[in-house]
């Protein structure tokens, strides 16, 4: 089943202040599959945060249209909009976005407060996934608290909330190190192995990327080159950097 389709999706920056227009996203084209795990990549400038904002419905296209579960999400409404982010959209940020005024297991169980669901039914939720991503021992602590690494589990917990269509992940091990970033990276796959989540990722990490099932590279608004892993995860990184290499620009 198809849970993504993108369809010719532009994005025009207008001028400002005498700037020249930019033409982010052009034409590009896009099908993610149920259960599917994707990388995007592509050198600084490519268009890969317009792209995830755009999915996200954070941010409006110029032209083009884009599909979630065969919802045309261009054409809702902002209040529409609103509540599809809340309800079938999972968003892992770089820098977590947790609360610091309330507890992990308060920020994981918040989109289901703003909905007002019934407490016993959050609790259940929780309970659930606090095990599946071994982090029942955090739960009371406030982020403040806890390590990045544990930070991020908790916002992938949270991602997963709302059982959404897609997760999207916008350079996750960004602000990790290395341990840390392998530890999230194992998260994100044992979602997509295990609960058959899709997961669409941007990140510049050949490391964190060697994870995903196919890459997806764009340059310069559009899509370049598409590589998909072998399940040799050693065999698709020497894959990658050898993609990356023949796109060129600064991969950042
Ligand atoms: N808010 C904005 N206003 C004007 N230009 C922007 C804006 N955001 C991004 N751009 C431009 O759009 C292009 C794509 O940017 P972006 O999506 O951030 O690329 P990436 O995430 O791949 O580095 C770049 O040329 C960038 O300078
Ligand atoms: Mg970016």
């Amino acid at each position: 089943m198809e849970i993504l389709k993108v369809n010719h999706l532009s994005k025009v920056y207008s001028s400002f202040k005498g700037a020249k227009e930019v033409m982010a996203l052009n034409g590009i084209n896009l099908r993610v599959h149920c259960g599917d795990f994707v990388g995007i990549m592509g050198p600084s400038g490519s268009g890969k945060t317009t792209l995830l904002n755009l999915l996200a419905g954070i941010d409006q296209s110029t032209s083009g249209e884009i599909f979630i579960q065969d919802k045309n999400i261009t054409e809702l409404s902002s209040e529409e909009m609103a509540l599809f982010r809340r309800r079938s959209v999972g968003y892992v940020f770089q820098d977590y976005n947790l609360l610091d005024s309330i507890t992990i297991y308060e920020n994981i169980a918040l989109p289901l407060i703003l909905d007002n669901v019934e407490p016993d039914k959050i609790n259940i939720k929780l309970k659930e996934l606090a095990s599946f991503f071994e982090i029942e021992h955090i739960q009371n602590k406030y982020p403040y608290h806890i390590s990045g690494g544990q930070k991020q589990r908790a916002a992938v917990a949270r991602a997963l909330i709302n059982d959404p269509a897609i997760v999207l992940a916008d350079e996750p091990t960004g602000n990790l190190d290395s341990k840390s970033s392998k530890n999230i990276m194992k998260t994100l796959k044992k979602i997509n192995d295990e609960r058959n989540s899709t997961v669409l990722m941007v990140t510049h990490d050949p490391f964190a990327a060697s994870f995903c099932k196919r890459i997806i590279f764009i340059k310069d608004g559009a899509v370049n080159m598409e590589i998909t892993s072998g399940g040799d995860r050693n065999e698709f990184f020497d894959r990658i950097l050898e993609a990356q290499g023949m796109i060129g620009g600064e991969n950042e």
